[in-house]
Formats: structure tokens, sequence, C-alpha cells
């Protein structure tokens, strides 16, 4: 790809301004430069947000792979793509150059065909951080077949959800995965789910830790032996711009996940472009994101914006602290990392062990660090600047969602000056615009409100799998022909943009996206639940932590509360997962209610954060009565 940087901030608002004058002729050019095409579009852009319906680059036809593999093979063959650091250091890395991956991702592909997954086909990936979760990412989209990748830390319950929400015909599953000193048993719990899905008709397995599984006859199988015996050859299907490429499920603030689609011309272009400016990418430099491919971190910054500019991308098995806290800065030191990506969460936790596990490192080969998921606060922004980047590499704080595709505010290292907790100004071609209540753009810095975009970017999430009406409700009524992002924002006097969290029911948890409204499902399954409400609270590590507020039925009262505290928890992690367990469980007589019958939320989570100055006006509630008493037994 031949250089399309940005060089400082002059040039940045030169480039900005020409982007946002006229996007259409900015992302053609881009688009024309750097990709390969099998045919040209016939239109750059037509949208519509009142629909909502955006398309880019309608007409084309191109395969993603082909320009994240085949196009690299004949100055890069030899060139490592993925660098596989396994969990445990002593078992040594796996380096897959672009002319290994290119017949891996042949092979696997000449397998799915074998299975009878054709292009459109969804195939649902449930896999531990091994390079064979790239490679069947790589593989679906090869022959047109759209991914749906579920994090491999989802209960069987939600990966049952995830599979028959969009029908998916396959599995590709391990038997089981590594997470530190532990092993996860990831093919009994495919099995749970496919007691509940009748769509699927194979599971293919791929053998990590050599445990005992039971493969059902006619249905699973082991990958390996298919892969020996399939052919390396294989041409791409030909794709056009606006056909899906994958669904990636996403919380929601009320009830099912939300399958978010993504085609493939605009996300490629976007996640490519992005990637090369956001983390100022050159020919030699050894990327490292420590995002799992289960979120869309890993789809966009691990698998596809790296590959797409032949990069050398890390792909990570383990976890931070394994064998000690100070693993990611062996790495680092080991592979002369040049970018490395990570979330707040793992900032904090690693800052609270101590600097010692930093210092023991030679991290110069740092150039750009960078942070997703969450608002990082200043203390973790500050540790990361000393201890990491010795104040030599510059922090990029992006700030982008599933649904965005790709990072949409960000600073440009080496150009945008940094401002610690502000994820700065937008990227290329990005329109942010604040909100008031009433629905009326804020103009002007110095601004707080609510987050929206005003102009579409080629990697917006065209909709929600099965479910357009919801996709409009969710993004495109909040606010007349605007996406509306969910959060908060905050525009300071030289229009740096502060992100403040979300404004609905979604609470950030270790950078995971939880829906208050599943989770308060899964405890109201509890036979002693009556009611239940959770709301975030702050946590120096996690970001936000879950208080939950339970009232018990008859039957529940007098029963011991630690057990039930276990039960609740027990139940959550069969439906959802770990990640959403309670940190805190408070049990009540009542939940605070407006006339109407609505839990007041707004005071339980000023309660939990222990921040009751300020409550506002109790007495119109229904039973304000319960508040008094909540506040004196609070945890
Ligand atoms: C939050 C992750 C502050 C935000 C790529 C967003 C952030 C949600 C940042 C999306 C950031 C992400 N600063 N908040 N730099 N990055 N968020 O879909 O609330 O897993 O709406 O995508 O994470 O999370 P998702």
């Amino acid at each position: 790809m031949s250089n399309y940087h940005i060089k400082d901030l002059e040039e940045y608002y030169q480039v900005y301004r020409k982007s946002v004058n006229d996007p259409e002729a900015f992302w053609e050019e881009i688009a024309e430069e750097h990709f390969l095409w099998r045919k040209k579009w016939d239109n750059v852009l037509s949208w519509d947000f009142k629909k909502p319906e955006v398309k880019w680059f309608e007409g084309a036809k191109l395969n993603i792979t082909e320009n994240c593999i085949d196009r690299h093979l004949s100055a890069r063959g030899d060139k490592v793509a993925i660098l596989f650091e396994p969990n445990n250091p002593k078992e040594g890395v796996e380096k897959i150059t672009y002319t290994d991956l290119y017949h891996r991702v042949n092979k696997f592909a000449n397998v799915l065909k074998s299975k009878g997954i054709k292009k459109g086909d969804r195939v649902c990936i449930y896999l531990p951080m091994i390079p064979e979760l790239a490679i069947s990412l790589l593989a679906c989209a090869r022959i047109g077949a759209i991914h749906s990748v579920v994090f491999a830390g989802f209960s069987s319950i939600a990966l049952a959800t995830r599979i028959n929400d969009s029908n998916c015909k396959m599995v590709i599953t391990s038997d089981g995965s590594y997470r530190g000193k532990k092993t996860i048993d990831l093919k009994s719990i495919v099995d749970e789910a496919l007691e509940d899905c009748e769509c699927v008709e194979s599971v293919l397995v791929a053998k990590r830790i050599n445990s005992e599984i039971t493969l059902k006859d006619g249905r699973d199988e082991w990958l390996q032996p298919l892969l020996n015996q399939a052919s390396d050859q294989l041409t791409a299907t030909v794709m056009d711009a606006e056909d899906p490429l994958f669904i990636l499920y996403t919380s929601g603030s009320t009830g099912m996940p939300k399958g978010m689609v993504h085609t493939t011309a605009g996300y490629m272009v976007y996640t490519a472009h992005t990637f090369k400016n956001v983390f100022q990418y050159r020919e030699n430099d050894i990327y490292w994101c420590t995002a799992d491919i289960g979120w869309i971190t890993g789809h966009s910054y691990i698998v596809y914006g790296p590959l797409a500019n032949g990069a050398t991308t890390v792909m990570f098995e383990g976890v931070p602290s394994y064998p000690d806290y100070g693993r990611f800065w062996e790495i680092v030191e080991k592979h002369k990392i040049t970018q490395f990506y990570t979330a707040p969460t793992a900032i904090r936790a690693l800052a609270k062990e101590g600097v010692e596990y930093v210092e023991k490192y030679d991290l110069s080969s740092l150039k750009v660090l960078g942070t997703v998921g969450e608002p990082i606060n200043e203390e973790a922004w500050h540790w990361y600047d000393d201890n990491v980047g010795r104040k030599k590499a510059p922090i990029v704080d992006t700030w982008w969602q599933t649904e965005t595709g790709g990072i949409m505010i960000t600073p440009i290292p080496y150009c945008t000056p940094t401002k610690p907790t502000f994820a700065t100004l937008p990227f290329i071609g990005i329109q942010p615009a604040l909100m008031d209540e009433e629905g009326k753009e804020i103009k002007g810095n110095q601004a707080n409100g609510r987050l929206c975009i005003k102009f579409p970017w080629p990697s917006i999430a065209r909709t929600i799998w099965g479910n357009h009406q919801r996709y409009k409700d969710t993004y495109f009524s909040t606010f007349e022909n605007m996406y509306f992002t969910g959060d908060g924002a905050l525009r300071d006097e030289v229009g740096y943009y502060r992100i403040t969290g979300r404004v609905d029911d979604v609470i950030i948890v270790s950078g995971h996206n939880l829906g208050t409204a599943p989770i308060e499902d899964a405890v109201n399954e509890h036979p002693a639940v009556a009611e239940s409400a959770i709301v975030g609270f702050p946590h120096d590590v996690k970001g936000n932590a879950l208080y939950g507020y339970v009232t018990l039925k008859e039957t529940g009262e007098g029963r011991n509360q630690e057990n039930l505290r276990k039960e609740i928890n027990q139940i959550i992690t069969e439906q959802i997962g770990p990640i959403a367990k309670l940190n805190k469980i408070q049990f009540t007589d009542g939940l605070p209610k407006t006339r109407s019958g609505k839990i007041m939320r707004r005071i339980l989570r000023k309660i939990a954060s222990k921040d009751t100055s300020n409550m506002g006006d109790t007495s119109t509630l229904l039973n304000p009565e319960c508040v008094k008493d909540i506040m004196d037994n609070v945890l």
C-alpha cells in the first residue's frame, strides 16, 4: 500500500475538511488507490438515515481475503502475517507467513465447502485465541459465508441464543482452551448449547488441549484430518460490496443481544485506513492488539485491518497475569512490539501489581500505545504513559463501537497533541455532533451532550440481523437524521472530545458491554426472587462493577443470604457467563418506583456509588420510604 499517512495537525485539519466537504470523493480516492477490486463501484455512497439505509461502493466486486492475503504474496510471501504467542511461554511461538496463511485459509475454506457451506450461510465460531480462530474468519470470508464469532467466555445458553438468532449451519470450536493455569472445556459447552439448536448441521473441532471429548456421530468431526486432506488452492468467491461479511453480537439495554451486520467493501476500506493512520503503521512494524477476536476490536484490529495492510499481527492466547504480571512486557520485549493496543481495565489491573514487572523489560521498541473499550481514567493514562511508553510513545485513546466497525474518535500519533482522558479529535471523514435533551445540536466548543454521528462512514453496521426495526429504533430514532451512539461526551475549548460513558442501561465492566435487562432476567429466574434491579458502580480495576438490588418472595425470606447470593451468581454464569456476575447483592424489601411503576435506577445508581448528595426529589415516588431503608443497608 502506498503511503497515506497524516504528518501533522495542520495536515489533519486540511484532510479533515476535504473529507467532510466531499466525503464521496475522499473515500473514493482511498478505495481506488489502496485495494484490489474485481470490479469498481458504480456509485460511491447512497444513504438515508430515516429508513435507515447506507450503501458504500455499490456495484463493486471483491473478496476481502484477496486484499488481506493474495495481493501480499508476491512482495511479502515470506513475511510473518500472524505471530502466535501461546498461553504457556514454554510452548514457543508459531509464525505464519503470508504464504502459509494463504494455504491454510484455502484448506479451511475447502473444508467448509465440502461440508456444504455456501455463500450467505452463517457459521458460528466459538474458539479460543489460537490461529484457527483468525483462519476460520478468513476461510468464511473467502467463500462468502457469514461468520458469527461468539466470545469463548460466554455460557452455553448465551451461545445457543446467538446460534439460533442467526440460524447458523455450522459451529467451529475446539476441545478446550487454556487460560493461565486453567483449562476450559469448550466442547461440552457447545454440546449443551446444541441441544437447543436445530439449525446446526455440523461441528468442526480443533484440537488444542488434548482432552477427552465425545464427537456426536454424523455431526462432529475433528478439524485437522479434514484440513490434511484438503487442497491448498481455491479461488475466492466474488462478493458484492454490500454482501454481509459478518455478524457480531453486542449487548443492548433490553432483551436479546443485537447481531450487528457488517458488509464487505466499506468495512475493509475503513478498517484498513484507520489501522494505517491511527497506529502510524510502517512496513516492518510488529503490531500487537491484546483483545480477543470474539469482540469487534479483534475483528477489525487483529485480523482485517492489519492484514489488509500486509502487517505482522500478534495473536496472544493467554492472560496478562500468567506466568506472572510481567507477561505483556515480556512479549513486547521478545517480539520488539512497535504498536501495543489494550484496554484500560488491563492497564489498571497491571498498575496495581507495581512497576517492578514493567521495569524489568526493554520496551524501547514501542512507538504507539493504544487504549479502547471504556473511558480511561487519568491515573491509568499516566501510568501507561510513564511506565510503558516511558513518555516516548504517544497514547491513542480510541473511541468506537461494535456498530461503528472501526475507530471514530482518536488522536493521530505524532500529530495530535494528546490530553489524558480525551479521545481528542474525530478521525478523517467522521462528523460527530453533541445533542441536548431536546434533540437540538449543541454547536461550538465547550459543550456536553449525547454523542451522535451526522454522516455515514464506510464501516457503519448496516442492520441488526433479522430485525431492521430494532436497528432503526435503537440508533436512528432518538435524534432526527443522526446515528445515536448511546454515549455521552463533552467537547473542550479546542474541540477535543471526552467520552463520559453510556447514557443507556448498558454497563461496561472490564471493557465488556453488559445490558442490565438480560442480567435482571437471569436473577429473576431464581425461585426465591421477586424482583431485581441492576446498576453499575465505580470499581478501581474493572471501571464499573455490578450492584444488584433484589427483593425476595416470601419463600426466600429467612434463607441464608450468602447462599442466595451464590445461587444468583450461579444462574447468571449459566445464562450469560461469568463476566456478568454481580459484585454486590443487597436484599431489600422494596425498589423505588415512579407512580407509573418504573424502577428509579438513577436513585439506585447513586446509592450504589455512595454518592447520596443531590438525590433529587424522592417524594413523588410510589414508595419513598424504601429509599432510606436501602441507604441504611447499602453494601
Ligand atoms: C465504550 C469497543 C471511552 C463506549 C470498540 C462505547 C469507550 C462502547 C472507548 C462500545 C474510549 C469504547 N473511551 N469509552 N476510548 N472505546 N468505549 O461495542 O461506551 O465493545 O459505546 O466496542 O465502549 O463497546 P464495544
